[in-house]
């Protein structure tokens, strides 16, 4: 049997009083693309924040290759192979583009394999070695995002949380990114995605949950559940 690289289970979290995921629980096997769709304030967001350390979980667990990861330090998490793209890509826009992406290599030591990595990001994403030296916050949004799941990669992840890819940017940046999260998948990592392009993100996926206020909804195969009408006529526009 495979060990899954995220197995979350009856997760609760919130802020403060507020609670927000209720009794969560939802799997990523290693290697596997997984979608998760809900509308605005479901709490998508704040599950990523729960399994990387940003939110306390108040009861349930994570746990990362087997072992109990449940309000684990972020850097915990980001040892554990979880790399975060958050909402807003949050990149420090007044540091360059070279010095946002080695933010993501932190916690590594070895010097030899985070200079071949960032080769391995400047080629994945030619743009950001001609802007190198530029401010990561002039750089245009598709660009940004470039960057941040940059930073990303550059913590070796072997799971990739990533928060609204598509949000706010033109469609060819979002094809030339959803290619190129095929690519790393490629490469055997895996992916966890919150996305609004619900079309595209079940297109990419193998599988996918619908969070609805905070608790699993539905969760099956992508294709089947982009062939659901009930999913069709809620994030598709389709009836
Ligand atoms: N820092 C915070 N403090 C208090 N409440 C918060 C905080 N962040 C989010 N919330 C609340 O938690 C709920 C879930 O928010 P969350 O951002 O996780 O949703 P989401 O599914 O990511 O939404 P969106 O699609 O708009 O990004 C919302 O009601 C939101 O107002
Ligand atoms: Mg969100």
């Amino acid at each position: 049997m495979t060990v899954a690289k995220l197995s979350i289970t009856n997760l609760q979290a919130g802020y403060g009083d507020v609670q927000v995921l209720w009794d969560i629980s939802l799997e990523v096997n290693p290697g596997e693309i997984v979608c998760l769709i809900g509308s605005n304030g479901a709490g998508k967001s704040t599950l990523l924040r729960c399994i990387s350390g940003l939110v306390a979980a108040t009861s349930g667990h994570v746990v990362v290759d087997g072992k109990d990861m449940t309000n684990a330090s972020e850097a915990g998490v980001v040892s554990a192979g979880i790399a975060h793209v958050p909402e807003g890509r949050r990149l420090f826009s007044a540091m360059s583009v070279h010095d946002n992406l080695l933010m993501g290599a932190y916690l590594r030591k070895d010097k030899a394999q985070i200079a071949e990595d960032l080769d391995l990001v400047y080629s994945m994403f030619p743009v950001l070695a001609e802007r190198r030296r530029q401010d990561a916050g002039t750089m245009s949004g598709g660009e940004q995002q470039m960057c941040a799941i940059g930073r990303g990669l550059m913590a070796r992840p072997s799971l990739l949380l990533i928060d609204e890819l598509s949000l706010g940017l033109a469609p060819r940046a979002v094809e030339l990114l959803f290619e190129r999260l095929r690519q790393i998948n490629k490469g055997g990592v895996a992916i966890l995605l919150v996305e609004q392009d619900v079309m595209d993100a079940l297109a990419l996926a193998d599988r996918a949950y619908v969070v609805n206020r905070g608790r699993v909804s539905m969760s099956g195969e992508s294709k089947v559940l982009a062939a659901d009408p009930a999913i069709q006529e809620a994030f598709m526009g389709l009836a």
